[in-house]
């Protein structure tokens, strides 16, 4: 269930026509409902009974008014960049509900995060584990460390996205992780903590999560045998959301299905889930430009791949809704952006409403690695931020102009 719903076919964000914030601030913009993220966001938390840490990932969305409002709601963060470190600091998260996961942590990287204390980095590989163990001793501090294992399961999602096969970059293979423990555990500025591991996004099986708890449970229990104990048990995030007519588990489900397996695993949990939470819980509105009838019929938008890159990245489906329903007859188009490759859409040979110049469009699903993964492609300042809450709307983000394309640029 989210907040974006027609009340006499005209789309409201909660209270708000979304036309009245097209009007404010101009299009394309972003346009989150606080109402939707906290109910998604209390959804997953409290699906779990057993001690647990919701740690939102920032790369699915990395506002800091998002990130603020997940931390007044008990929820930490998950990070993968010294950048994401200092937005959920700044966004007031408790450095003691931050984990740290990423193939390729910087010195710096590193440091900063043993330095703002946070609760554990998942260490992904034995070069980044003697880095650590050497930064830390350069501070005198000693690192908390969880390593992140790779499972090889199919978690059954696009290639991009999947992320604990053996071919995939991520993680100590679970067979070899033994050996990164005990090498660990004789290092004086090393603190093992936990076992983490990440299968991939967009998973609407339950199976995948169940298979690799499954794997890490065992290896939990070896690393028993040898003395070795842990505290968190972090099972990274993926859960998937309806597109268009997938199925995921509801959360109640998925937790239901990973705590029939914690039954004496004397542990916490930490959880990193991003587009369950914010997914649905953001749409990005665009206005038609021109139409066009070519081999084909184009909707031109102001919108293109820079603001929104999963079409074109993935071939990912977003609804197009109207913002003002009418009854005006169904064609099929391509609704294609302004840059300058064919690559530019946000969806092709659809069926919709006949749409006209002026008219604003409401790209559905678009909370997840919308905005996060948006750029200046083409000198395209990005797009403004804004939330609703009930019958207000908040400005999170500035639109950029275009002095602030060329911030940091130097002619010699
Ligand atoms: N934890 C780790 C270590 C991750 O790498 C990710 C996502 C998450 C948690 C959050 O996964 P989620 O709950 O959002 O599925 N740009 C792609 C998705 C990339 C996912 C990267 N890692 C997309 O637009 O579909």
């Amino acid at each position: 269930m989210n907040h974006f719903q027609y009340k006499n076919d005209v789309l409201f964000c909660e209270e708000v026509p979304v036309a009245e914030v097209a009007a404010a601030v101009g299009t394309p913009f972003y346009l989150y409902s606080a109402a939707t993220l906290t109910r998604h966001f209390q959804a997953f938390d409290s699906a779990f009974s057993l001690p647990h840490i919701t740690c939102f990932a920032v790369k699915s969305c990395s506002n800091i008014a998002l990130l603020n409002l997940f931390g007044k709601l008990g929820g930490g963060a998950d990070i993968v960049s010294g950048g994401e470190l200092f937005r959920a600091l700044k966004a007031g998260v408790d450095p003691k509900k931050i984990v740290y996961s990423g193939v390729g942590k910087s010195e710096a990287e590193l440091r900063f995060a043993l330095q703002s204390n946070i609760l554990m980095l998942n260490v992904e590989s034995h070069q980044e584990l003697e880095t650590l163990q050497e930064v830390a001793s350069s501070l005198g501090v000693t690192a908390p460390v969880s390593f992140r294992v790779n499972p090889d399961v199919d978690p059954k999602t696009h290639a991009y996205i999947s992320t604990g096969m053996a071919k995939n970059k991520f993680g100590i293979p679970i067979q070899d992780a033994l050996n990164s423990y005990v090498t660990a555990r004789q290092m004086s500025n090393i603190k093992i903590v936990g076992v983490s591991c990440h299968i991939g996004s967009q998973l609407t099986d339950v199976s995948p999560f169940v298979e690799s708890l499954q794997k890490v449970k065992s290896f939990v229990e070896r690393l028993r045998q040898e003395g070795i104990t842990i505290s968190y048990l972090d099972l990274g995030g993926g859960v998937g959301i309806r597109y268009s007519d997938e199925e995921p588990p509801l959360p109640a489900a998925y937790a239901a299905a990973l705590e029939r397996e914690m039954q004496g695993l004397d542990c916490s949990l930490v959880f990193e889930p991003g587009r369950v939470i914010v997914g649905n819980a953001g749409i990005l509105v665009t206005k038609v430009l021109y139409t066009k009838e070519g081999g084909k019929k184009f909707v031109i938008v102001d919108a293109g791949m820079n603001d929104l890159a999963r079409p074109s990245l993935y071939d990912a489906y977003h609804a197009i809704k109207p913002v003002v329903r009418t009854n005006s007859e169904e064609e099929t188009v391509d609704v294609v952006g302004p840059i300058c490759e064919s690559g530019d859409f946000l969806c092709r040979g659809r069926k919709m409403p006949a749409y006209t110049r002026g008219d604003l469009l409401a790209v559905m699903s678009a909370g997840a690695y919308g905005f996060s993964m948006s750029s200046n492609y083409n000198s395209r300042p990005r797009v403004p931020e804004v939330l609703v809450d009930g019958s207000n709307f908040h400005i999170i983000r500035k639109r950029e102009d275009y002095e602030s394309l060329i911030a940091g640029e130097l002619i010699p």
